[in-house]
């Protein structure tokens, strides 16, 4: 039995995932955390720091960023340097900072993360959001549509690489593209890149966007974090990359006075998962490809749903249109099923599956899925 069939009783728990349903026949595989455990590893450096009993002010031990310039030089052949660093509580925080820093509007794609459409809502940012192409089953840009949604006052970018909810690991040729287009339009690009760890197709790997040329990184602000990788979002501990010197001043000038430094659990665990859990990550991407795999031929089998591969992420991107649902969430819901409703994410009709979970679990919201749909 592999580590991650194992199942942990989260009802009861602080879970919010599993806490929107309590008291309920449901099966949540809505919000983005996985029902593992984290590393034995992680756990372990966790252990230490809490029985060293002290919990002051803490400033980001080098152990953390030391771990962080090993893991983007190995995994990604990506030289940052330590002062580019900025730690922050989480990504959705970064995202906010960047629409607080750089004035004027912000452009994105659609569907996407919910937090990309709200973000530049708290700062009274206009936002110009375009579609993503869906050709032939797979997900892509449509560039003349992002030209399109430009205008005068178009200064920031957001982009979701690789792709929640879609599932894309955006390619060089694509990374490339998008590249020439910030450079042309003069934007800066915050690339929310939590994802990162979870590459699934063998045949691909993650390019981080500020790594493709002196341009891309000068321009970009990149955000990453252990959290999803590693299962350790309720430690909040993430950062930023910013390679540009007045570019990291006015991002963190936009911190100042609001954004809470990062917990000492949090560097504590995130200089471990860094440092100690390949083998523990390579098993996983193992596991959840064969989830992934599920996922798809219970799809398949459903004539009149539709998904795209998933090469990266968790998260299964579904088109119940076909059912003729009015409320498709409302419908899987009450056949056992919590998802997350595609309307959050731009995407009426569409629904995300989240399938980091232990087998068993997972076998059982399947046939819940396969019910719902024969009951449409
Ligand atoms: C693309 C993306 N960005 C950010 C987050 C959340 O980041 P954090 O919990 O660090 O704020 C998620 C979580 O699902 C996500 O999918």
């Amino acid at each position: 039995m592999s580590f991650f069939d194992t199942p942990v009783e989260r009802r009861g728990s602080d879970s919010v995932k599993w806490g929107r349903y309590a008291g309920r026949d449901v099966l949540p595989l809505w919000v983005a955390d996985m029902d593992f455990p984290a590393p034995p590893a992680v756990l372990a450096a966790l252990h230490e720091r809490v029985d060293h009993g002290v919990f002051g002010y803490g400033h980001p031990p080098e152990a953390a960023t030391e771990f962080v310039l090993a893991h983007l030089a190995e995994q990604y052949g990506w030289p940052v340097a330590a002062e580019w660093i900025v730690w922050l509580p989480g990504l959705v925080t970064g995202l906010n900072v960047a629409c607080r820093a750089i004035d004027g509007g912000v452009l994105t794609a659609a569907p996407v993360y919910p937090p990309f459409f709200s973000a530049p809502r708290h700062f009274a940012r206009p936002l110009a959001r375009v579609d993503l192409a869906c050709r032939d089953g797979r997900w892509g840009w449509d560039l003349e549509a992002l030209q399109a949604g430009m205008t005068a006052e178009t200064r920031l970018f957001l982009l979701c690489h690789p792709h929640n909810p879609v599932g894309r690991c955006w390619n060089e040729g694509e990374l490339q593209d998008l590249a020439a287009f910030a450079e042309r339009n003069d934007l800066v690009v915050c690339s929310d890149e939590i994802h990162c760890g979870l590459v699934l197709d063998s045949a691909r790997r993650h390019i981080p966007f500020a790594s493709l040329s002196a341009d891309a990184a000068r321009r970009t602000i990149t955000l990453m974090a252990p959290s999803k990788t590693y299962n350790i979002p309720g430690l909040g501990c993430a950062f930023a990359v910013i390679p540009d010197a007045g570019l990291r001043r006015r991002f963190q000038r936009a911190m100042d006075g609001i954004v809470p430094h990062v917990n000492v659990l949090g560097f504590a665990a995130c200089a471990a998962a860094y440092r100690d859990c390949g083998d523990w990550h390579a098993e996983l991407i193992d596991y959840l490809r064969g989830n992934r795999d599920r996922v798809a031929a219970t799809v398949d089998a459903e004539k009149r749903v539709k998904m795209a591969p998933v090469e990266a992420t968790y998260l299964a991107w579904i088109d119940v249109r076909g059912l003729g649902l009015a409320n498709p969430a409302a419908h899987f819901e009450a056949h056992g099923l919590g998802l997350s409703d595609g309307a959050d994410f731009g995407a009426p009709g569409w629904l995300r599956l989240n399938f980091g979970c232990p087998r068993a679990t997972l076998d059982d919201a399947l046939a819940r899925f396969a019910n719902a749909c024969a009951a449409a």
